[in-house]
């Protein structure tokens, strides 16, 4: 019997956790949680349960507190943003748990990988226009383990960026510098699926301007698929509400 659960809390709209992972939330008797998720879906923990914000503790700091609570016996919710396993560390949790002998579960969420850009109105695949998706992190892209432009520029297809607002200049020049057409569509998409959602549109070489001030979370997408947005994304659908009028 598991007794730590990895949980996925979705990208932001509490209700896009999935329905075992609200259950488990539910009846936690121990919850961990990320500065991202949703406030709304911390409140569904019930009385009683022990409520730990992840926030200022180390990422062995909250592995010792899932191996500690989960020796217990306890049922402890890990409520992570997203998915756990898509740059989430739950990995590093998971083998902590494992090491420790102390059982777990994964319970996968909704990523922000794809549901972000939905949110937009970009599809990350398109028949004709995008079939295949690279996914990257940006934090950190200018140290040693920094990206690869020149092949990132070489791959077809839809290119996201998690956590890249900040490196966002350096990397489209780079992406452009290796060969990436300058004219490609790109948008960052701030606090995606909440009610906070902003959407900057543009090309690869005029992104990072058109996104200044937008805040974190923020994913970057680029490729063809960016130009969808334009009939898919909200706007859109506020447009033709008011021309129905
Ligand atoms: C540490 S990663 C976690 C990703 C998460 N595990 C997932 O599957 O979506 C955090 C990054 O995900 C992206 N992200 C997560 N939620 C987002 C949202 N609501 N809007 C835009 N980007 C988001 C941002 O790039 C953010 O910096």
């Amino acid at each position: 019997m598991s007794t730590v659960f990895l949980v996925g809390a979705g990208p932001g709209d509490p209700g896009l956790i999935t329905a075992r992972g609200l259950d488990l939330l539910r009846r936690a008797q121990v919850l961990v949680y990320d500065r991202l998720v949703a406030r709304e879906l911390v409140q569904e923990a019930p009385i009683g349960c022990l409520l730990i914000s992840r926030d200022g503790l180390s990422q062995e700091q909250v592995n010792e507190l899932l191996v500690k609570h989960g020796r217990r016996g306890r049922r402890v919710v890990r409520l992570k943003g997203g998915d756990p396993f898509l740059f989430g560390r739950g990995g590093e949790e998971a083998l902590a748990l494992r090491r420790a002998g102390v059982p777990f579960e994964v319970v996968p969420g909704v990523s922000a990988l794809a549901s972000v850009p939905a949110a937009a109105g970009i599809p990350v695949t398109h028949r004709g226009l995008s079939r295949q998706i690279t996914i990257v992190t940006g934090h950190g892209a200018g140290g040693d383990d920094g990206l690869d432009c020149a092949a990132l520029a070489r791959t077809p297809g839809t290119l996201v960026v998690f956590m890249g607002l900040e490196g966002l200049d350096e990397l489209s020049a780079g992406l452009i510098a290796h060969g990436a057409d300058p004219d490609l569509p790109a948008a960052v998409v701030s606090r995606g699926t909440t009610d906070e959602q902003e959407v900057a549109v543009a090309t690869l070489a005029t992104i990072a301007g058109a996104s200044a001030g937008l805040r974190t979370p923020a994913l970057l997408v680029v490729g063809e698929v960016v130009g969808l947005a334009e009939a898919l994304g909200p706007a859109a659908v506020a447009d033709r509400l008011l021309a129905a009028l």
